[in-house]
């Protein structure tokens, strides 16, 4: 069996072009290869571009060089939409559709052709503490929060093979962060997607991944977690996330 995913020499060019203050590459020479169901923690400071990444791997923004591949096929002959099925992208800011909760959940689901599981909707948002809510309320009306976990639960639907998951606990409190860690373990064991989770809290890196890939300098380095987190978390958030991230908890 091939890689599940692989990314091959992928680069994306700077956009600033003073060459004294930066280099040519935002990032460049990224290579990796996913080859069984891994959760894997990406970490690094603040615009090195994780964000850039994430969204060029879901073909939410274009590679200037590289390729990428699922399950053995590159982007080049995949459509976009295929591609997101498989690759889905979960943003930081979560952006809710027009229309109440319910019909952003199904939405997502009838966009790619895909039967609308409800019982699984409704699993999902009881797992995610939200069955207070009342799907008919409209969705850009709710809380940060509420967003969030919403935006994860309509990439779920799809099943995607791997997420892409761009801080989406910023903004959740404890309870709430513990609930969507415990899920997505959970959904990991259960359906074998792969996850890439972008945090900036190193002890929920710790929690969540067995891999890590550290982005720095332009380029990314993977590490066991074992491995990585063997260190005291101070002084590994000292070395790789800077002592200037406000959302750091330690
Ligand atoms: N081609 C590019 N695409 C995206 N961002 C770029 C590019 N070139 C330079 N940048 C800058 O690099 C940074 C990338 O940010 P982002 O991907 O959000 O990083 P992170 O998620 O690690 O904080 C931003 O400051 C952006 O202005
Ligand atoms: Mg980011």
């Amino acid at each position: 069996m091939g890689a599940i995913f692989q990314i091959r020499n992928l680069a994306k060019l700077n956009w600033s072009t003073d060459a004294n203050v930066r280099s040519k590459y935002l990032f460049s020479q990224i290579f990796a290869e996913i080859s069984e169901p891994t959760r894997i923690a990406m970490i690094g400071a603040s615009g090195q571009g994780k964000s850039t990444l994430l969204r060029i791997l879901a073909l939410l923004d274009t590679p200037d060089e590289g390729d990428l591949l699922v399950n053995g096929k590159s982007f080049q002959h995949i459509h976009a939409r295929q591609w997101r099925m498989a690759v889905t992208y979960v943003a930081q800011q979560a952006v809710m559709l027009p229309g109440s909760i319910e019909d952003n959940l199904r939405t997502v689901s009838r966009l790619h052709g895909r039967p609308y599981d409800e019982s699984l909707a409704t699993e999902l948002l009881k797992q995610l503490g939200l069955d207070y809510l009342d799907l008919a309320k409209v969705a850009k009306d709710c809380s940060g929060g509420e967003k969030q976990r919403i935006s994860l639960i309509r990439s779920l639907l799809l099943r995607p093979e791997i997420l892409l998951l761009d801080e989406i606990t910023a903004s959740l409190d404890i309870n709430s962060t513990q609930k969507v860690e415990a899920l997505l373990l959970d959904w990991h064991k259960q359906e074998g997607t792969t996850f890439i989770w972008v945090t900036h809290d190193l002890e929920q890196a710790r929690r969540i991944s067995n891999r890590t890939w550290m982005m720095d300098k332009g380029g990314l380095q993977e590490y066991s977690s074992d491995t990585f987190f063997n260190e005291p978390v101070a002084d590994l958030a000292r070395r790789f996330v800077g002592p200037t991230e406000g959302s750091l908890q330690l």
